[in-house]
């Protein structure tokens, strides 16, 4: 991360400000303290009145130093409650994660915390290990313990109507992060990237690539995309595949193992592991031969992940041009290896950003901005959506868009 962002620059200036009233207030209680004890020596008589004017200014000195004692008192009582009433005051935001297994994830709830505790939330994060009954009692728990919004990333959009329903009930706000929480009237507002230009982007890419409007081909490419649960899918896959189905149409793209619906090219959970698997039995039905493997639609880089994995245990072709999204770690490594040839960068802190805009404004009772107001329909109506842009990431621009702008340091992809 920049050690100088904007949130370090405002946390700067919040310690300075912390700093200059602490300085103040210490000499302003000097000063007090400094006239109490004079004036208590007056009381005590270690000072004693030699005239009749003297006695008269010790006599309202005396009235003076029972009254700022007394003020003292009054303000030990007024101050501390309010201190306590402020602490107390701060709105509690429960920010549910799918799991920690996925490095954008961890990054996500990372920046969420941190900016909504620098704009004076208190936080309660929660990872729920791609586990949907753990996501369900967090969501209770966080209904049940008095949150004022929720933040939903879900495992599984469809799953969760019972604690939304709850939370509705509470009157308690609900954002939905990144995935749309589905089938649920709860749903208050979503924040996510681009999808259907993630899944274009991808599309376009290998277009391009392949050169798929001069050359005849045939070429051949597998399809991979992630969780049948995680409603993203549908624009990712929809987005390429509204690019890439004309050229199979035509003849152009072969896959050659057959499998281009959706059920057929899911992968449960997004995991790695299922991803090979399912490539490693491609590669020996359909590639063992020397045939040549030109593309994979890899809808994100997990998924891509178990498709190198599979192609560097059991393939011998020449080595195909492989998509992705995220931009993890280890993917942006194969990128520099040439193991994949793109990924697309979602930059998490932006679309951080932007929930906690949204907080603020829910919370303040304002509008929260939104830039989409008809694509994203939950089933029971369209959700009010601010969408993140989504950039291309290869190797000719990763050294800017990753490094240079502070997302990672050079060693973290080394
Ligand atoms: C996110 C992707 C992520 C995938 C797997 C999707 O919902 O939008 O960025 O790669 O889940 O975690």
């Amino acid at each position: 991360m920049a050690a100088h962002s904007p949130l370090y620059g405002a946390k700067m200036s919040c310690l300075m400000q912390g700093i200059f009233l602490l300085q103040k207030n210490v000499s302003v209680l000097a000063n007090y303290v400094q006239t109490v004890l004079c004036y208590s020596n007056i009381i005590k008589g270690n000072v004693i009145p030699k005239t009749n004017n003297e006695t008269e200014d010790f006599t309202m000195k005396r009235k003076m130093v029972s009254a700022l004692l007394c003020a003292t008192m009054v303000a030990g009582m007024v101050v501390v409650p309010a201190a306590t009433a402020q602490a107390a005051d701060k709105k509690l935001i429960g920010v549910t994660m799918p799991t920690k297994d996925l490095q954008r994830w961890n990054q996500d709830g990372d920046n969420m915390k941190k900016e909504l505790e620098a704009a004076g939330y208190e936080v309660d994060l929660q990872y729920a290990s791609n586990d949907v009954s753990t996501q369900v009692s967090q969501l209770e728990n966080q209904v049940a313990n008095g949150c004022d919004l929720l933040v939903v990333a879900s495992i599984d959009g469809s799953s969760l109507g019972e604690p939304l329903k709850q939370a509705k009930e509470k009157g308690i706000p609900v954002i939905s992060y990144d995935r749309l929480l589905m089938n649920s009237d709860a749903v208050t507002y979503y924040a996510t990237f681009d999808n259907y230009k993630v899944g274009q982007k991808q599309g376009e890419y290998l277009v391009d690539a392949l050169d798929l409007d001069n050359q005849d081909g045939p070429f051949n490419i597998e399809l991979f995309t992630g969780d049948p649960g995680d409603n993203n899918c549908n624009f990712f896959f929809g987005g390429a595949m509204d690019v890439l189905q004309k050229y199979i149409d035509d003849g152009k793209l072969v896959v050659k193992s057959g499998q281009t619906e959706f059920e057929q090219v899911a992968t449960a959970n997004w995991d790695s592991a299922k991803a090979q698997d399912r490539m490693d039995t491609i590669i020996a039905g359909n590639y063992s031969d020397g045939t040549n493997l030109d593309a994979v639609l890899c809808s994100n880089d997990s998924t891509a992940l178990g498709v190198e994995n599979a192609l560097a245990a059991s393939y011998t072709g020449e080595y195909p041009i492989i998509t992705g999204q995220d931009c993890d770690t280890p993917n942006v490594k194969n990128l520099v290896a040439g193991k994949q040839a793109m990924s697309v960068f979602k930059d998490t802190r932006a679309l951080a950003s932007a929930v906690v805009k949204m907080v603020d404004s829910i919370m303040k009772g304002e509008e929260p901005e939104v830039n989409d107001t008809k694509s994203y329909d939950n089933g029971t109506g369209v959700i009010p959506t601010y969408l993140c842009d989504p950039v291309v990431v290869t190797t000719d621009n990763y050294k800017e868009i990753l490094i240079d702008s502070g997302y990672y340091t050079e060693d973290q992809i080394k």
